[in-house]
């Protein structure tokens, strides 16, 4: 999934202006619990069974009886390339499969569980999908006869066979969404008139449980004429936890997401893990979204620098909530310096000050990076004051907001690993 920053948008909007990437969603669903959910909500899908040895791989394959496919399960795209699923005639070779498939790295994610799914045999492959699209406050569907494939290189090369049809939030697909968007994708009748109630199913899907994305690749038609989803992709909406119970039961397996962004989220901090090095902590979505846009221009005169992350405490952010945010940012590995960009509003100066104090206080030794503060608005002398008088040899103070861009972004090429300089103001 791709993160950019609206607050720079230039023109060209909605595309990134700089993209900053990332690898997961904490919101992404493993493929079994997307084929999960299209069974509660009578999407038509293959019986599946989820095993971590190849011994159970195996008892699965039994249970199911005939020939299955074996499936890596992690939440990134290209398992089948990777050679992540796998077809096993007999139990005997998905329990082989397994073997070779458990412990697999596929682009960095470690295969620990596979699925264990009844194979089919496919007469033609079909790609659907449900998104929110945010730039047009909007959904869209997309959908095409030729599934199967990585569908950015089909959108890339030949954008005629990936039909996009704008979903209206408040109608949703109904019959009549589903055969525009069946006719959009050019299925004849036949086809289209068995595709029209799973693509209204799926949207249940997308509604019912909050999601952002509900995605079926391959959707498939079987040599018996039955439309089946062969693959699922969820991500749901976290805005959406408070008014679902199996949330925790989804997303909340630690280990399985990144443990830092569930560490935030446990402290309700509005935390995104990105790939750079310089921490960023302000309070505020928009004076974040300009805080990743100034340091990612700063980093590029200290040697390709930019945001580890995006981080907002809140317009009313308690010094507690500094101190959770600080916490978990000094825990990233990634980070080499660390910007603190608060304009006291609600949210006073000295208050931010305080937060300081106390996270390098209770971090004692495990706060090892610079800190680079830059403080306005309510109570800035206070907070400065706060700063000053605690002295601490990691803290710098910077006035403007550029200059702490770059000053973080020079500490950050500056520290190549964990050790630190020594820095006062
Ligand atoms: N149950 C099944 N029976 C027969 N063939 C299957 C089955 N599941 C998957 N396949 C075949 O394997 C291909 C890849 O499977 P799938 O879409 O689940 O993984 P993938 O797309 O490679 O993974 P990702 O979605 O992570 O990129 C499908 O396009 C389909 O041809
Ligand atoms: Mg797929």
């Amino acid at each position: 999934m791709q993160v950019w920053c609206p607050a720079s948008a230039g023109p060209g909007w909605p595309h990134p202006p700089h993209t900053l990437s990332r690898t997961e969603d904490i919101m992404d669903l493993f493929e079994y619990q997307a084929r999960d959910l299209f069974e509660a909500h009578g999407v038509p899908v293959v019986r599946g069974i989820v095993a971590d040895t190849p011994e159970d791989a195996r008892r699965a394959a039994e249970e199911l009886g005939g020939p299955t496919v074996v499936k890596a399960q992690v939440k990134v795209g290209g398992r089948g390339k990777a050679g992540g699923v796998r077809l096993a005639g007999d139990p005997q070779k998905a329990q082989e499969a397994a073997g070779a498939i458990l412990s697999m790295d596929i682009k960095g994610h470690t295969v620990e569980q596979v699925m264990v799914v009844e194979a089919v045999d496919i007469a033609e492959e079909y790609y659907f999908s449900i998104l929110l699209d945010r730039a047009n406050r909007s959904y869209l569907a997309m959908c095409s006869m030729e599934g199967g494939m990585e569908i950015e290189v089909l959108a890339r090369e030949r954008p005629e066979a990936l039909a996009r049809v704008e979903v209206n939030p408040l109608t949703g697909i109904d019959d009549t969404k589903a055969r525009e968007i069946a006719r959009a994708a050019g299925f004849d009748d036949t086809i289209a008139q068995k595709i029209v109630p799973v693509l209204q199913q799926l949207y249940r899907v997308y509604h019912d449980e909050d999601a952002t994305l509900v995605e079926v690749n391959p959707l498939v038609l079987t040599a018996e004429g039955e439309v089946l989803a062969l693959d699922g992709k969820i991500t749901l909406d976290d805005n959406a936890d408070f008014r679902h119970d199996n949330r925790e039961e989804l997303v909340g397996s630690a280990g399985t997401t990144d443990p830092l962004e569930l560490r935030a989220k446990k402290n309700g901090l509005n935390y995104v893990r990105l790939d750079g090095t310089v921490g960023i902590i302000g309070n505020g979505a928009g004076l974040v979204m300009s805080t990743l846009d100034i340091v990612a221009e700063a980093g590029q005169r200290h040697g390709g620098q930019a945001p580890a992350n995006f981080l907002d405490i809140g317009g009313g952010a308690s010094s507690d909530s500094m101190v959770a945010g600080l916490e978990v940012i000094m825990c990233d590995p990634q980070v080499r310096s660390v910007l603190v960009n608060v304009f006291g509003g609600i949210t006073a100066c000295d208050e931010v000050a305080r937060g300081i104090v106390g996270a390098l206080e209770e971090l004692g030794d495990g706060a090892a990076k610079p800190i680079v503060v830059r403080l306005d608005g309510h109570n800035v002398d206070k907070g400065r004051e706060i700063l000053e008088e605690f002295n601490h040899p990691l803290v710098t103070l910077v006035a403007g907001m550029d200059e702490a861009a770059d000053r973080a972004a020079q500490l950050a090429a500056e520290q190549p690993t964990t050790e630190f300089a020594t820095v006062t103001s």
